[in-house]
């Protein structure tokens, strides 16, 4: 039997790296979209670049979604590729809607024309749910995003709900709540916490600046997440399904954990700095994943303290090798 092939927008993200991983280990052929760059940032995926197939591709260009896919043909598309740094929405938000927003309906259209039988992931996101509306927040919880980045992710979650509803397409979008790993970029705040906390116990650094404590997140493990995603796309009938841990976390929280870990006080460490506060916030998330949990058999296999201590491992490995 030949193997399924699936396009991944996306690929060198941290998303896009283990979900990668994840489909080459069920004997998927992977084809990975990247966009041009001049210098390559394959670092996520280099231990694996040879088991897939590198195809160039740019969510603003449509010609190129529509030559990768009448090229290639693959079954299964997921569409993780976006502008996903909140701060950067509110400088660049007409280029976070191009990428974010209108992208998705690129990548639909592209699917609609080639083949409407590809059946097709959108990487939605618990930002829309930005000002709660209830708690927990599931998967009929009214929106309100907060930010360019929210908005333009509740456009991509209601244009593939709306290309399901008109073209018959099997399109589904994942509401996940934050998810984390060794690879999340740096400027994100798990991952800025466990590495500023790193350098600090290595005498590598004196002190870390972080903008509000207070926001409390749902995070969970990468991992665990780009395998719900899979499970979306092998049901009966396509569906929107929040995937979340169910437990929320302040960024507090997250220093004590990170900092405890290694021994040290955070408050001794963390100064807050008004440049990392945002014109308007996320205060709380905290998601409802039973959906998931009873049709797609899918649950979190790590939690909060286990996730922050295998990044503040990860992060003092590596540093420790760049020290030699
Ligand atoms: P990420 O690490 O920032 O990766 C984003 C990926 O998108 C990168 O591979 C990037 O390529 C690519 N990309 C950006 N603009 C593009 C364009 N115009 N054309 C083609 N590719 C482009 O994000 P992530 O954490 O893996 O998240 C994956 C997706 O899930 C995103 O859509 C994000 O918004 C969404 N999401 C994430 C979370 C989370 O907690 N991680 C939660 C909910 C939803 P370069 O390497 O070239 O920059
Ligand atoms: N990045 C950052 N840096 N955030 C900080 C800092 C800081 O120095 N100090 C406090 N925070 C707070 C932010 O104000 C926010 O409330 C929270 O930490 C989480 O920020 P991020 O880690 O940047 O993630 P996010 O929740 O804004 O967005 C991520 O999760 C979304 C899902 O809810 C991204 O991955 C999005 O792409 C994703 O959709």
């Amino acid at each position: 039997m030949s193997k399924k092939r699936a396009l991944v927008t996306g690929i060198t993200g941290q998303d896009g790296s283990y979900l990668a991983e994840n489909l080459l280990s069920k004997g998927y052929e992977v084809l990975g979209m990247v966009r041009r760059t001049s210098t390559i940032n394959f670092d996520r995926i280099r231990h694996f670049q040879n088991e897939v197939t590198i195809v160039q591709g740019d969510l603003l260009d449509q010609m190129s979604l529509l030559d990768i896919l009448r090229e290639y043909r693959p079954e299964e598309v997921y569409n993780l590729a976006a502008q996903s740094f909140v701060p950067t929405s509110w400088k660049q938000p007409v280029l976070t809607g191009e990428f974010t927003a209108l992208g998705v309906t690129r990548v639909l259209e592209a699917i609609r024309m080639v083949d409407a039988g590809i059946r097709f992931y959108q990487a939605s996101s618990s930002e829309m749910f930005g000002r709660v509306q209830e708690t927990p927040q599931k998967e009929t919880t009214p929106f309100y995003p907060r930010s360019p980045y929210g908005v333009a992710k509740v456009y991509g979650h209601w244009i593939t709900v709306n290309y399901r509803e008109s073209y018959e397409l099997y399109a589904c979008s994942g509401i996940l709540f934050n998810h984390e790993s060794p690879r999340r970029g740096l400027e994100f705040v798990t991952h800025k916490v466990t590495y500023g906390a790193a350098r600090i116990k290595l005498g590598m650094a004196e002190e870390l600046r972080l903008g509000n404590l207070e926001a409390r997140r749902d995070w969970g493990y990468a991992g665990d997440y780009v395998e719900a995603m899979w499970l979306m796309l092998q049901q009966e009938e396509p569906d929107d399904y929040v995937i979340a841990t169910g437990e929320t976390h302040s960024v507090q929280a997250l220093c004590e954990a990170a900092f405890g870990y290694l021994g040290l006080d955070w408050r001794e460490y963390v100064e807050c700095d008004p440049q990392y506060f945002r014109p308007a916030e996320v205060d709380l998330l905290v998601g409802d994943a039973s959906k998931a949990r009873d049709r797609l058999g899918w649950e979190p296999s790590v939690r909060f303290e286990e996730l922050i201590q295998l990044m503040v491992d990860a992060d003092l490995k590596a540093l420790q090798m760049d020290k030699g």
